[in-house]
């Protein structure tokens, strides 16, 4: 029980520190991590060649792609062969897997599966992984040293694996791009038994620190079965000055240089308490993606592999990753592009993309540990709504259970809570319960699990047995793929399912890392066996994942039968391939200025890598914020793909109804922009769900070739819509620096959702200083775009189905704009059958607008009528205007409008917005002529 006093104590109790240090490991910690940055630093330090070449001979060119041997040189002159495969995949990205052949290692091991761990690639991609490759009917060609090809869109990119030294080289329209093991840091330490150890080292090269046992203060027990087995390697990103990715981490969003402190990025989900800013220290979740970014061309590795890994950053005139995993394959692919964004498609098309999420969901979500009985939460359910503050989801936390028994309910606090769920569907409201991984020793979900062997195993192979808020828990292995029909049958569509038969119920999985209070670094032991054997060790950053799949895959059938068929699961713990089923949030934050302003590089940096549907708990999770702190906040939060307030259990109740005027209104407004916006998010979610783009897109994202773009953090565009973000995140503001990049573009002063009339346009590229008062958030508009909202308040997003919408154009030097707005029913899976209306929007020459629908049936499997369009609003009309003139449903008629200097708004026009209409403004008494 080592350990639970303090942390189970210090969960509750706020302290002033900071993050404790001592519970998590550094490199110097893990004996994975010090061996391979001692090796990386030897085979610097002496020149000398490395261990590691391909044996010509092997090599073999299939269609499936390029097999052969990777021989390691030992000192007594004997070889360690590793097979390895070089496939070409979908979206011309390669992958480049090596394995080791363990068939003769020795018995003794208890019952850990001896192999290297394979599963990674089943978790991360969206298919089976053999659907994901492509025949390799290129032309490859044999060289002197190795051999190369020609792949991609006209053959532009060249690929050369050279043999001795082992390289892997990538070039794009004849510049060299990646280096693969460029510094000769690939490493493999290859199975030996404990007794055969110095025989298998290369004293010269080799440290053998923590080779069979594990010196870190909580990690004492672990029992290493299998010795070292780190897998690492280094790739040079050829001319970039800057790296992204590789979440999560509260750091900033181009990555920092490493090399020369004592702190890698992590990579390893852990319940971090009270995590710092400014840190490479691991948290929930991990993406192994890493992009490097520059003009005309961008370039990736994502590291294939779930265990625990440190990743060196050098940034030189080139920048260096040095990647290192506890064990598992040696597993990569190599993505390239023109621009980030065709990584993400390219990633997507082997990952997946964001599932479109119901549209609920993108609305704001009131939440705290805990709403403490049904009257409270009703309660704050009808203060919102009479403090006209539209929101769509209530969250019970952990305390709504009978003493933390998952698929119970503390029948004290919430003995009506059919009824309760059912007063909120009264005005489209739903509610999110948490359920955590950890089950509660001694009840009947537990009794089940353990005894049909269902249960994650110590070494031993029995249930294994740890703390979290129940007291004793044993953890259920999501990895046993017999455990889905028992979790599905707990969320049955039934009244006797703990959620009844309700459909506006979704969930939260919550310290699925998994948050162990009496584990080492607060998780499990590595050691732990799950499904087939695997150790711990080897699955640990998929496991939270494949947790969050098991509660969505339950709800797919909970929900079979409703209109709401799209599930929605919020989850902490996450890992590549976690996009496509479940939101995620950063964790518990604190309510300080630097977490606010943190916040908006780990969203991005979480875009990059395609799990757009992130935010950040607003107010901050731990302490309690200044009101002002807290509207600067929601002021941010609004803007964040999954917009949620959230607060620890012993911080002071902070609903924004709470708050006195002006507090309270601005508050409201904020929120109020949201759910104007709802058209706007629901539309670029829809396109990420197809592409794989960002939601928050980076300003790297949008100018590659723009050097300032590929460092700002503090603002970003909302995906394709034209809308340029930049947060207030100090506290006292008066003014804040925007920066404007320099792409010749008008850019509108669209402060709080409105156009400036007064101010129209920004004047030039380059930072400017805009005032602030309390009540601004700076928002401008790109020329050239156009985007879709709804501007009546409503107390949710349900009930604004069949508002009418309001269209914002902003038109570009020339008078020109594009966008588009994506409609369906907003909650079912209808869309993929075609229901659905995806309309394009094109303005030209300062006086034309055409709206046509590209594709969908237009039918949402709803009898909705017409939804009209009552206004259209266009900055940049430069002309005087005469009339306005509307050309739909095969009929002409001329409609109001007013002008207010390029400021031009249509009254309206009443079109149904999801029809073929279009609209000319003429400056002459004359109509002109369609
Ligand atoms: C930890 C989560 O991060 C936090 O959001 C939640 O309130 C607590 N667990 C209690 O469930």
């Amino acid at each position: 029980m080592k350990g639970l006093s303090i942390f189970a104590l210090s969960y509750l109790v706020v302290s002033a520190t900071a993050v404790k240090h001592e519970l998590y490991k550094e490199c110097k910690d893990s004996g994975f991590c010090l061996r391979n940055r001692y090796y990386a630093g030897k085979i610097s330090e002496l020149n000398t060649d490395a261990p590691y070449n391909i044996d010509p001979q092997s090599v073999a060119v299939l269609d499936r792609g390029i097999e052969g041997v990777i021989l390691k040189d030992l000192p007594q002159g004997r070889q360690i062969p590793f097979q390895f495969e070089l496939l070409l995949l979908k979206g011309d990205s390669i992958r480049f897997r090596v394995d080791e052949d363990r068939k003769n290692v020795k018995a003794g091991h208890g019952k850990v599966n001896v192999n290297r761990f394979d599963g990674t690639a089943n978790a991360v991609f969206d298919d089976d992984p053999e659907s994901k490759r492509l025949t390799l009917d290129l032309k490859v060609s044999k060289t002197k040293s190795g051999l190369l090809f020609n792949y991609g869109e006209k053959n532009s990119i060249r690929l050369e694996l050279n043999y001795s030294p082992l390289k892997l080289t990538v070039s794009k329209d004849g510049e060299q791009v990646l280096v693969v093991n460029d510094k000769q840091f690939m490493n493999i330490e290859h199975y030996r038994a404990k007794e055969e150890n110095a025989d298998n080292i290369n004293a010269e090269l080799e440290s053998d620190f923590d080779m069979f046992k594990d010196s870190f203060k909580d990690s004492k027990d672990d029992s290493l079965p299998l010795g070292p087995e780190a897998v690492a390697l280094d790739a040079t990103f050829v001319d970039f000055q800057h790296v992204y990715g590789i979440p999560e981490h509260a750091d900033s969003f181009s990555l920092k240089s490493t090399v020369n402190t004592d702190a890698p990025y992590r990579l390893y989900n852990l319940d971090i308490f009270e995590y710092e800013t400014d840190s490479r220290m691991a948290m929930y979740g991990q993406i192994p993606l890493l992009m490097g970014i520059k003009k005309d061309v961008s370039v990736a590795i994502f590291w294939m592999n779930s265990a625990d890994t440190f990743v060196d950053i050098d940034k030189q005139a080139s920048v260096n990753a040095h990647w290192m995993s506890e064990n598992g394959l040696l597993d990569f692919i190599i993505l390239t592009g023109d621009t980030p964004t065709e990584i993400n498609t390219k990633f997507g098309l082997l990952t997946g993309n964001v599932q479109l999420p119901q549209k609920f969901a993108l609305g704001y979500h009131q939440c705290r540990w805990n709403y403490l009985t049904e009257e409270d939460l009703l309660d704050v359910h009808s203060k919102m709504d009479e403090n006209r503050i539209p929101y769509d989801t209530i969250w019970l936390d952990v305390e709504y259970t009978d003493k933390k028994k998952y698929f119970t309910w503390d029948e004290s606090l919430f003995p009506h809570h059919i009824k309760m769920m059912e007063k909120l569907d009264e005005t489209g409201r739903n509610l999110v319960v948490i359920v955590d991984p950890h089950l509660k020793t001694e009840y009947d979900v537990s009794d089940y699990v353990s005894k049909h062997n269902l249960a994650v195993n110590n070494v031993d192979a029995e249930p294994y047995k740890g703390h979290c808020w129940p007291g004793e828990s044993i953890w259920i292995d999501s990895l046993n793929s017999k455990a889905q029909e028992y979790w599905t049958s707990l969320f049955q569509n039934s009244t006797k399912a703990f959620i009844g038969k309700q459909n506006n119920v979704y969930l939260w999985n919550d310290m699925n890392e998994p948050a162990i209070f009496n584990g080492p670094e607060t998780s499990a032991p590595r050691d732990n066996l799950h499904y087939d054997n695997w150790e711990h060790r080897s699955v640990h950053n998929i496991y939270g994942k494949s947790f969050h799949e098991l509660t969505y895959n339950a709800l797919v059938e909970r929900l079979r039968e409703s209109t709401r068929q799209r599930p929605f699961v919020l989850t902490r713990a996450f890992f590549a391939g976690s996009q496509r089923t479940a939101a995620m949030w950063t964790g518990d934050n604190m309510a300080k200025w630097e977490y606010l302003k943190i916040s908006i590089p780990m969203v991005l940096s979480l875009n990059a890598v395609n799990m757009p549907f992130s935010g950040a708990d607003v107010g901050g999770f731990f302490g309690d914020p200044t009101t002002e702190l807290l509207t600067r906040w929601y002021q941010t939060g609004i803007w964040y793909p999954f917009f949620r307030a959230h607060a620890h259990i012993d911080s002071r109740r902070r609903e924004p109804y709470l708050f006195d005027e002006p507090y309270l209104s601005v508050m409201r407004d904020a929120i109020r922009l949201r759910y104007a916006l709802l058209p706007t998010f629901y539309t670029l979610f829809r396109k990420s769900s197809l592409t794989g783009a960002p939601i928050w897109k980076p300003m790297a994202f949008e100018y590659p070739g723009d050097e300032k773009c590929l460092e700002v953090d503090d603002q970003f565009y909302l995906g394709d819509s034209g809308l340029l973000v930049k947060p207030v995140t100090e506290q006292g503001a008066s003014s804040v620096d925007v920066f404007i990049p320099n792409d010749g573009q008008v850019y509108y002063d669209y402060t709080n959702g409105r156009f400036n009339e007064k101010a129209l346009k920004v004047k030039s590229s380059g930072t400017f200083t805009k005032s602030v008062e309390l009540k601004d958030i700076p928002v401008f508009v790109k020329g050239g775009s156009i985007f879709a909202r709804q501007d009546r308040y409503r107390r949710s997003s349900k009930l604004m189905e069949n508002d009418p919408y309001t269209i914002v154009v902003a038109l570009d030097k020339n008078g020109a704009a594009e966008g588009s707005l994506y409609l369906d029913d907003g909650e079912s899976f209808g869309y993929t059958e075609g229901e659905y209306a995806d309309i394009s929007f094109k303005a030209t020459g300062g006086n034309r607008l055409v709206s046509t629908i590209k594709s969908g049936n237009g039918n949402y499997g709803k009898d909705h009528g017409d939804i009209l369009i009552e206004r259209i609003i266009i900055a940049g009309v430069e002309n005087k205007v005469n009339s306005v003139i509307i050309l739909a449903d095969g009929k002409k008629w001329e409609t109001q409008f007013v002008q207010n200097g390029s400021l031009f708004e249509i009254k309206l026009p009443n079109v149904d917005v999801a029809s073929d209409w279009s609209i000319q403004l003429s400056s002459s008494v004359e109509h002109d002529e369609f």
